[in-house]
């Protein structure tokens, strides 16, 4: 890479053989986003071409209509006679033996357990729900959901039951495939008692048993084994033709208040982004191993990890462990081991790596691009990044996106740049994005404002929430009108138009990358009796970003010790380990306006040491004194 002033640029070699090296593609997507796009949608197959590219009735959009497309048949059916790895499968022990899926075994694999599928009655359109770890079964059941046109619904398997059982009520599944257990680190983890617990009150009939974890299990009538159904499956089956603008998935994602929200995805805008975005962001190429360690509990692991690096007729590495167990250099033994070229993580795992290895003492010289992505990276660990992992050859992509984009929008591409350290980088081509004031105007560079996305938006954006089209209209589609699709990111430019996203607009907030809901975090402490009011707020942590602590204002008889361990206790069963806080505070009271509004952002100050402002239009000022007293010890 080259460095001019503060920014970085690909050298001569690597724009050479990168699918985009020049301003060009640029210039194309500006002059005509829509034939921008449907020249990247001639890149997939389609059974039938679409009769129309764009269609807009705010806040509705479709891409393609009129399509017949089935994603599958993109990789399954065009490399089906390939001894070419799919999917290289690293197991969470180093002692037990990896496994090598060639893209023919993978057609085979998806084909029959999609047989067994429709055997059991699944058909199109029916949602079924996946609760897995990353094990090969995880990429077979939702490319089989896919092949017959099911929507799949992961739930991300270190959630808790009554999590799984939330997103199972809304999307009303019949069907869940999950595992008796599984090895997480040095733990045994008993998914099937989850289960068990979850799909009470659901409409769960069947349960599909992968066998992994070998622990014992309570096995019901409404269980099957995956090797049972899937034992004289015919190898073939066919792809069900899909309209471009039907379901391909729904994947629940934490908002503002309340509960998750299905976001919706369909097929034919989504596999057509996912295809593109691989290859421009990351430059995907048949050679590539391609390892991104998002979990497919995830968006990303749905996109980065499966779809796209398939579509683009690489190999994917799916690992069931964690980065730094046994030993602290773990994920730098996988990409030695397996020549990884293109590798794709949070800042999270970058500041642990920094952390907890230093120096690298393994060659990793396959790899040719970095990815970060999910929260801002910030300045040390991108230069650890970019030096330590990619000695100073490597394009690093910040990548800015959300699960209703579906994929990367902003990031500077690799063969074109600039790269500069806690900026996302560029929009990609074919997008219009803007910075608004309050106002709806937009801002110059350097100030902060909210991130929008302007018709005709991307192919690949969500289309709806499902069964709730209002929480639709009003999370993405009010702030600044049906025709603004609003991110809930505060960002700025600098003079180049080089994009940095400072956070959060919402109470949302992201630990470790993933997405928490802080109100939804308040409405499940405020289940405990002894509480009477509470604030959960999200602070500054130099490893997972950022991490909720809450305060609340208990009533009753019992000890603050005590209601202290009900809330961890409430947490982890009605979320899972992901809403671990930090710390609780007991506190007396909370500082609120006067008409009533918890000041949540002086709490938050209390701990980045900012100026707290004007304190005297609370209704309790004194509140803040005692809170300070109360905090005293952690700060
Ligand atoms: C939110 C979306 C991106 C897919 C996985 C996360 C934050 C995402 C970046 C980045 C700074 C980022 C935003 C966004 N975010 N990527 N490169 N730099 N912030 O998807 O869980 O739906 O979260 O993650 O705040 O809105 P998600």
């Amino acid at each position: 890479m080259i460095k001019k002033n503060n920014l970085y640029y690909p050298s001569e070699e690597i724009k050479k053989d990168a699918h985009i090296n020049s301003e060009e593609t640029y210039k194309e997507g500006e002059e005509n986003p829509v034939a921008f796009w449907e020249k990247a949608a001639n890149d997939v197959i389609w059974r039938e071409k679409w009769d129309e590219s764009f269609s807009h009735t705010p806040p509705y959009f479709k891409w393609f209509l009129g399509g017949k497309i089935n994603i599958t048949e993109s990789f399954l059916d065009v490399h089906k006679e390939s001894d070419k790895t799919a999917i290289i499968f690293c197991p969470n022990s180093p002692e037990e033996e990896e496994r090598k899926i060639s893209y023919r075994e993978l057609y085979r694999e998806v084909n029959r357990f999609a047989n067994a599928l429709k055997k059991m009655g699944v058909g199109k359109g029916d949602p079924v729900g996946i609760y897995l770890p990353m094990i090969p079964e995880m990429v077979f059941a939702l490319l089989a959901c896919a092949r017959i046109g099911a929507m799949h619904t992961v739930v991300f398997s270190a959630f808790s039951p009554s999590a799984l059982k939330v997103r199972l009520q809304d999307t009303q599944a019949k069907v869940l495939i999950t595992t008796d257990g599984y090895n997480r680190a040095a733990e045994v983890i008993d998914l099937k008692k989850n289960v068990d617990e979850g799909i009470k009150e659901t409409s769960i009939e069947k349960v599909i048993l992968v066998k992994r974890g070998g622990n014992e299990i309570n096995f019901t009538e409404k269980d099957v084994w995956w090797h049972d159904i899937v034992e004289g499956e015919s190898d073939d089956c066919p792809a069900e033709m899909m309209d471009s603008e039907d379901p391909l998935f729904i994947l629940y994602t934490s908002g503002s208040t309340g509960k998750p929200k299905g976001v919706l995805h369909t097929c034919g805008g989504y596999t057509v982004q996912a295809k593109a975005t691989g290859k421009w962001i990351f430059d995907l190429k048949e050679d590539d191993v391609f390892w991104s360690t998002a979990d497919a509990g995830w968006i990303t692991g749905h996109t980065y990890t499966i779809y796209s690096p398939l579509l683009n007729g690489a190999t994917t590495v799916i690992f069931e462990g964690v980065p730094n167990w046994p030993e602290k250099d773990r994920f730098a033994e996988i990409i030695e081991k397996h020549k990884v070229t293109i590798f794709y993580t949070a800042p999270t795992a970058i500041r642990l790596f920094k952390m907890q290895i230093g120096e690298i003492e393994r060659s990793l010289e396959s790899l040719r691009i970095l990815g970060s992505v999910g929260e801002p990276i910030d300045e040390d660990a991108w230069e650890w990044y970019y030096r330590e992992i990619g000695k100073g050859k490597c394009p690093v992509v910040d990548t800015w996106w959300q699960t209703e984009t579906g994929g990367i929008l902003i990031s500077s591409l690799p063969g074109v740049g600039p790269f500069k350290p806690t900026f996302t980088g560029r929009t990609l081509p074919g997008l219009k994005f803007d910075i608004y004031n309050a106002e709806g105007k937009s801002v110059s560079a350097n100030e902060e404002g909210d991130l929008v996305i302007l018709p005709p938006f991307s192919p690949g954006m969500l289309r709806g929430v499902y069964k709730n089209d209002e929480k639709y209209r009003k999370t993405y589609f009010s702030e600044f009108g049906e025709n603004i699709y609003y991110t809930s990111d505060t960002a700025y430019r600098d003079e180049e138009g080089l994009i940095r996203i400072v956070g959060r607009a919402d109470d949302v907030i992201k630990v470790a990358g993933h997405r928490l809901s802080t109100g939804e975090m308040e409405n499940v402490v405020a289940k405990n009796e002894s509480v009477a009011e509470c604030a959960v707020v999200g602070i500054k942590d130099d490893i997972r970003g950022e991490v909720p602590i809450v305060f609340a204002v208990i009533v009753g008889n019992k000890k603050a010790e005590e209601v202290t361990e009900e809330i961890k206790k409430v947490l982890m069963d009605d979320i899972g380990p992901i809403a671990m806080v930090k710390s609780i505070y007991i506190v007396e009271d909370l500082p609120k306006t006067r008409s009533g509004k918890i000041m949540r952002r002086i709490m938050k100050k209390l701990f980045t040491g900012e100026e707290l402002g004007d304190l005297s239009t609370l209704a309790n000022p004194e509140s803040v004194e005692l809170l300070k007293n109360v905090i005293k010890r952690d700060i």
